[in-house]
């Protein structure tokens, strides 16, 4: 039985039981053998017969045993499981570029004492046109007129139809008709507007800024325009104003911030800086509160004064970066490719 010994599987193992201990195995046929032999020595025989059966099954038993234990040491290498292991982690997503722009912008002007609102992105005319004094048929509106919804006849007479707002001005007057002073509100919001090429999508975000108290001034203008140009682009970098046209403030300006990367002088070594081509960057349109705006919201204009600014979200964001896009819509395709170098 040196075979039993040697053999290298169970299934070997299980043919050599059968072979010599099977009911027509060797030593059964030896068994059978003893009906020849004498009486006297069949007893003897037949224990000795028993005995090598015996042994013959514990010495199959023992092998049986070795080769399993065998096999399950080499299951506990090549399948082993570490409890103590750290697990897989799903990569980590992070947040859009325009939600990162929002949160920190939000940050810097709170620092400054402004409340962050939420006012509707589908309003009524009168918040959107009308109390910004911009008067039914005035052309300023041209280019802001989204999708109009006709409303009850009840409501049209106090505030005209409902728009899709082509900007975040119409926080102004929703924010003045609360009447609390001093205001010093951050709207940030969707907007909308009749256009989409490779520089506009047809929604972005503004932030709106609208500080009202009295005694309010262009320095104060001034003030918060380069403490956010230092701010969000960086140390150095300080604000420009150039005269503008917008109904709802008196004097109105287009805001500029010096470019990070000429510093402002238009030229690096001689050549034209080709981010700003002269030196600086346009954000947008900033100005001192219309009196009109004020009147139209119960704020007496003798005593109380304000400035705006509203600028888009999207362009800052770039701005910052660094980064032209060749299409701004790609911010809003989800192509993770990109999204995550941001
Ligand atoms: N609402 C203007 C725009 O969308 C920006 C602006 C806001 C200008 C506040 C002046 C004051 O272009």
């Amino acid at each position: 039985m040196k075979d039993v010994k040697k053999a290298e599987t169970l299934e070997i193992l299980d043919e050599l039981e059968i072979k010599y201990l099977g009911r027509k195995g060797e030593l059964t046929g030896l068994l059978k053998g003893l009906a020849n032999v004498s009486k006297e020595e069949r007893p003897k025989l037949g224990a000795l017969a028993n005995d090598v059966k015996q042994a013959g099954l514990e010495l199959i038993e023992k092998r049986r045993n070795e080769l399993a234990s065998s096999r399950f040491e080499a299951l506990a290498d090549t399948e082993r499981a570490d409890m103590t292991e750290p697990g897989n982690r799903a990569p980590d997503g992070h947040l859009h570029l325009v939600t990162q722009a929002i949160r920190e912008i939000t940050t810097i002007f709170e620092r400054i004492g402004f409340y962050r609102t939420r006012y509707p992105e589908i309003d009524w005319d009168w918040y959107a046109f009308e109390s910004l004094n911009m008067p039914k048929e005035h052309p300023a509106r041209d280019d802001w007129e989204t999708f109009f919804m006709d409303a009850l006849e009840s409501d049209k007479k106090r505030k005209g139809k409902m728009v899709l707002t082509p900007h975040t001005s119409n926080a102004q007057g929703r924010e003045l008709e609360r009447g609390e002073f001093p205001v010093r509100m951050l709207n940030i919001g969707k907007c909308y507007r009749r256009q989409s090429d490779a520089t506009h999508a047809p929604m972005f975000h503004q932030f709106e800024g609208l500080l009202v108290d009295e005694g309010i001034n262009l320095s104060h203008l001034r003030g918060i325009l380069d403490y956010f140009a230092e701010q969000f682009f960086g140390k150095g970098r300080v604000s420009r104003i150039r005269p503008h046209h917008f109904r709802f403030t008196e004097p109105s300006f287009e805001v500029d911030i010096s470019c990070g990367v000429c510093g402002g002088e238009g030229k690096i070594d001689g050549k034209k800086c080709k981010v700003c081509k002269q030196g600086w960057l346009e954000i947008g349109g900033a100005g001192m509160v219309h009196p009109n705006v004020l009147t139209a919201s119960g704020v007496d204009p003798k005593k109380y004064s304000g400035l705006a600014f509203g600028w888009g979200i999207e362009r800052v964001a770039m701005m910052k970066e660094g980064t032209q896009l060749d299409d701004i819509r790609i911010l809003y395709q989800n192509d993770v490719r990109f999204l995550k170098q941001f």
